[in-house]
């Protein structure tokens, strides 16, 4: 092979790498376009699901691969929860990549911090592995917790608990809390900073 086409073909091989890995981590800017729907309930400060009565959950800053999978098991119904069994069922698996992409791209949260306060035992013994003790993912696949709204996290380890949630690891742990541990965890890690964010409002025609 003579010393262009060698330099032509590595240039060809770097480019498709390069586009290889965008489309493998989803397109962001995709992501922020199929959004807009989203925000009207992430992206609303304080947001309430009706019927029982807890906080919309922050999705600024939360890991990319937790997003997806969160996103398939509502398509799936290994979550239960029906509005986002909706929104997920007609979202493509390109669609959850490129939004994932986008909304963990609005903060960014790095794990290993000690954490603010005193963890309480459970967090130590049984959730640091994988929530961090400054409730941030340990991995790309673990959700981080730092920051989230006290009752979302309240609703979703009660959800695991009762098996309204199927995920095999959670409902493994969720049911060695008691109701007290259940409320005095989500209170530790909801009050962890850096944090999860809440959605950029999405722009109205009529401003308020
Ligand atoms: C009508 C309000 C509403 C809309 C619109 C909505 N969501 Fe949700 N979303 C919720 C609620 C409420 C929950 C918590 C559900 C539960 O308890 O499992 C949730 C949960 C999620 C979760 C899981 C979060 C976590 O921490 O596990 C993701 C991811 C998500 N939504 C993404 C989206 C995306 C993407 C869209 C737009 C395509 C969207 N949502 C539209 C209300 C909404
Ligand atoms: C071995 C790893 C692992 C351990 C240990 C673990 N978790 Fe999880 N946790 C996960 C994974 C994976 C998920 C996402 C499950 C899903 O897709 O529904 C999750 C989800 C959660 C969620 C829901 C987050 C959201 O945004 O909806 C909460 C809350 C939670 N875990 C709290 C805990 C607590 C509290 C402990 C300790 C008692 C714990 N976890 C221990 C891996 C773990």
């Amino acid at each position: 092979m003579s010393c262009r086409r060698l330099v032509l073909t590595l240039a060809v091989v770097m480019v498709l790498g390069a586009n290889a890995s965008t489309f493998a981590a989803g397109n962001a800017a995709r992501g922020k376009q199929l959004s807009y729907t989203c925000l009207g309930c992430h992206g609303i400060e304080n947001y309430k699901n009706a019927y029982p009565n807890y906080s919309v959950p922050r999705l600024g800053g939360q890991n990319a691969t937790y997003i997806v999978a969160a996103l398939q098991e509502y398509r799936t119904g290994e979550r239960s929860h029906p509005t986002m069994r909706v929104q997920a069922g007609s979202m493509s698996d390109q669609d959850m990549q490129d939004i994932a992409a986008y909304f963990s791209s609005l903060a960014v949260i790095k794990p290993g911090g000690n954490g603010t306060g005193t963890a309480p035992p459970k967090v130590t013994a049984l959730c640091r592995a994988c929530h961090g003790k400054d409730g941030v993912g340990t991995a790309d696949q673990f959700p981080t917790l730092a920051g989230q709204h006290e009752d979302y996290l309240e609703q979703a380890l009660n959800e695991y608990k009762r098996g309204e949630r199927k995920n095999a690891l959670m409902s493994a742990f969720a049911p060695q809390l008691t109701a007290e541990d259940v409320i005095e965890i989500s209170e530790y890690y909801s009050q962890q900073t850096p944090g999860l964010a809440t959605l950029p409002r999405r722009l109205t025609i009529l401003s308020d």
